[in-house]
């Protein structure tokens, strides 16, 4: 049995690229492993963020969780913030990695480039550390995320070898980095040379789908999202960046391969393709937002599995800490 382990920041409505990226498989992994999936607070607040609505954001990440098919009888979820553990480990490790490792960092090295470097915080620079520490707390084998956090994992797993070689043990799991087949990285449809993101600005945010978004709304940034000159439903990432990025979404919700979606779609219009693109996405969002919904106003129920979560993450993460707290000699 595996343990494994993924989460999501509440920075802003999440996009159709975190759920077919990372939350949509979360409930395949529950049956035959231990599973801990968790609200990624602490993340939220390396931007400035409103309080009001980094909490409502809170709330929106387990809801989906839940409206996803995550069991809390088979998963342990939960809120990074209420786990006190992970800021020890997080202070304990930081001393385990580099500046210029850190640097390499590809969301880091945009995040420079977006933002004027007086308004980058220290806690962009170290965030990786922190997932990291996220990772090891529940000795994880299994990282289900998106491409975007492939590079992050990768670092978890240095630093783990780095600790273990240093110290002549296996006291910190390594941990794997599980992509879903497609998915892993959509792009925006407006300009599908970027990722879709939560933070897309205005300009290209109508190539953004937020889960949030009704049924007309998806339905028209589907059928306007950009193509090319072409007329052939066919994968070619390269030069049909937008065709593709819909082959990978379609993939994604019928469950087939690209070349079935090359045949199936043979001698079509990019029309006809983008309709039935819309019919894929809305036959699955809608009962999900309806689920949504339901979990969504019952905040009782949602503190209560919060609560529950962090006791069940809490007794896991104490032995864990304890561990590496011996090795290092605070203990
Ligand atoms: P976050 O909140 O940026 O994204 C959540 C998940 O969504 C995936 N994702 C995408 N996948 C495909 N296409 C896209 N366009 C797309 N955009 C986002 C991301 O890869 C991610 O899986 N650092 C993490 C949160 C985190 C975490 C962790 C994850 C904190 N600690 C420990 C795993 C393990 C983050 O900011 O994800």
């Amino acid at each position: 049995m595996s343990r494994v382990l993924s989460g999501i920041k509440p920075t802003g409505k999440l996009t159709l690229g975190n759920y077919l990226g990372s939350f949509r498989n979360f409930h395949n992994y529950q049956a035959e492993n231990e599973t801990f999936i968790f609200v990624a607070d602490l993340h939220a607040l390396t931007l400035p963020i409103e309080p009001d609505y980094l909490n409502s954001n809170i709330y929106d990440i387990i809801a989906y969780y839940l409206a996803s098919g995550l069991d809390p009888e088979k998963t342990v979820l939960f809120k990074q913030s209420d786990i006190y553990e992970v800021s020890v480990l997080d202070t304990i490790l930081i001393n385990y990695i580099y500046m210029g490792e850190l640097s390499r960092m590809i969301q880091y090295k945009e995040k420079v480039k977006e933002l004027n470097n007086a308004k980058i915080g220290v806690g962009i620079f170290t965030y990786p550390v922190l997932m990291a520490c996220d990772i090891f707390l529940y000795d994880s084998d299994i990282v289900p995320v998106g491409e975007d956090q492939r590079q992050h994992v990768e670092l978890a797993h240095d630093i783990a070898r780095r600790f273990n070689a240093r110290y002549k043990g296996e006291y910190i799991k390594l941990p794997h980095t599980a992509l879903p087949k497609a998915g892993k990285r959509i792009m925006n449809l407006v300009d599908p040379s970027r990722k879709m993101s939560k933070s897309d600005d205005s300009a290209i945010s109508k190539g953004v789908i937020y889960l949030e978004d009704n049924e007309k709304t998806i339905r028209k940034k589907i059928m306007s999202a950009v193509t090319d000159s072409d007329t052939k439903v066919i994968y070619d990432p390269t030069n049909k960046p937008g065709i593709s990025n819909l082959i990978n979404i379609y993939c994604a919700f019928k469950n087939v391969e690209v070349s079935e979606v090359e045949k199936r779609f043979e001698g079509a219009n990019y029309g006809t393709f983008k309709k039935a693109v819309a019919d894929a996405v809305l036959e699955e969002l809608i009962p999900f937002k309806e689920k949504f919904n339901t979990y969504r106003q019952n905040k009782a129920l949602l503190d209560q599995i919060f609560k529950d979560g962090a006791s069940k993450a809490r007794k896991i993460a104490d032995k864990v800490l304890d561990r590496i707290m011996k090795v290092v000699g605070l203990r």
